[in-house]
């Protein structure tokens, strides 16, 4: 099998204890893999003025994929985030964040969908206009980028026969009748179930009944936020895992932030890394050892071995052992 080449940016804050964190799980596995470090963000900003490089982007192209941490966003009004500008450049268009609940958080229901957030364009696209007394954000969307993130999100609810639901804000915003008008015609023309919703009520729907919800297809903002609200719905931050994809490049990444709160300590889950492991190694093509990652997971889970964000007592280390163990047990079963 073909050597796996993967840029791995721990990044600021927690990045560098959960990122470190998932290695160890990747290290235990029988993979021929390449892990070339980077160093971009917050750190990098504060030594050199520059949080990223051109060099760095010769980096990545030189490899498969890449495995990120979280960046602290440096205090500098001309700064153009160094992940946006990523998931830009290598045209990462779709954002696949699975939230599914899990034994031992304290949660209680059965909680299984994925957002399916639109990752290159709407309020991300650049455009913006400082004037003295007023700053305007343009919110662009297309008719290609909105096909895309639709044809994603069908082929995602075709595979298990799920509901489509199309999140939008088209009473008020003409880019997102646009937007709706393209997700509901493709999702007509592949013989997909759908409804749409308004996004205010779609976040009042989600707290109430998130069981109902299968694959949600949403802009890139709404996404932004929704992700993080429905994180709170099984346990949190530290246990959402993301995929950023592209035709031909990818990046996996939690979907938190650098943590500034509990950073250095040990405090960090490493689950959300070490499921984006997992998503990053399926996309690789190496499904078993996903598959092992992603159950044992679920066993560390079940014998509620967790950091104190989910209650329990372990330190980030300590619960990036258990998985490896458990990782250990399932490939030599
Ligand atoms: P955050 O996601 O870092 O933290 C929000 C809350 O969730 C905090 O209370 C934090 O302690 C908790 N939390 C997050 N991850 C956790 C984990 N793995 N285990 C346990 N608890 C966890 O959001 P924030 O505080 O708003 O942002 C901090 C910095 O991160 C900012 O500079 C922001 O711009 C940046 N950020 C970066 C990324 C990224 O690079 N991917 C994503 C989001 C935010
Ligand atoms: C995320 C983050 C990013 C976003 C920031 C850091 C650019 O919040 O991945 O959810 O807004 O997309
Ligand atoms: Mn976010």
């Amino acid at each position: 099998m073909r050597r796996i080449k993967i840029a791995v940016v721990e990044g600021d804050g927690i990045g560098r204890e959960v990122i470190p964190a998932a290695i160890t799980v990747l290290d235990t596995l029988p993979l021929d893999i390449e892990k070339v470090p980077v160093e971009i963000g917050y750190g990098k900003w504060k030594r050199t003025g520059k949080a990223m490089t051109d060099d760095d982007f010769d980096i990545f192209e030189s490899c498969d994929c890449i495995f990120f941490g979280a960046i602290t966003t440096p205090p500098d009004p001309d700064y153009k985030s160094v992940l946006v500008q990523i998931r830009q450049r290598f045209d990462l268009y779709a954002n696949i964040r699975p939230i599914k609940s899990l034994a031992c958080t304290g949660m209680g229901r059965e909680i299984d969908f994925v957002i399916v957030r639109e990752n290159t364009e709407g309020m991300y696209s650049g455009i913006e206009q400082v004037l003295p007394d007023a700053v305007h954000s343009t919110r662009v969307i297309t008719r290609r980028g909105s096909e895309r993130i639709a044809e994603y999100a069908c082929s995602l609810a075709f595979e298990k026969d799920e509901l489509l639901t199309i999140v939008h804000k088209a009473n008020i915003l003409k880019s997102c009748w646009l937007f709706r008008d393209v997700c509901i015609d493709i999702a007509e023309r592949r013989g997909i179930r759908w409804e749409d919703m308004l996004v205010d009520a779609a976040a009042h729907r989600l707290v109430l009944d998130p069981g109902r919800f299968d694959v949600i297809v949403t802009t890139n903002l709404f996404g932004d936020i929704l992700s993080d609200m429905s994180a709170a719905l099984i346990g949190g931050l530290g246990l959402c895992a993301s995929a950023n994809i592209g035709d031909n490049y990818a990046l996996f990444e939690p979907v938190h932030g650098s943590a500034p709160d509990i950073a250095g300590r040990g405090l960090a889950n490493p689950v959300a890394a070490i499921m984006s492991l997992a998503m990053m190694l399926r996309w690789c093509g190496r499904v078993r050892e996903s598959d092992a990652v992603q159950d044992a997971v679920y066993d560390t889970f079940a014998r509620c071995v967790t950091t104190p964000d989910i209650g329990g007592g372990c330190s980030t280390a300590e619960v990036a052992t258990a998985i490896t163990e458990a990782v250990e047990r399932k490939l030599a079963a």
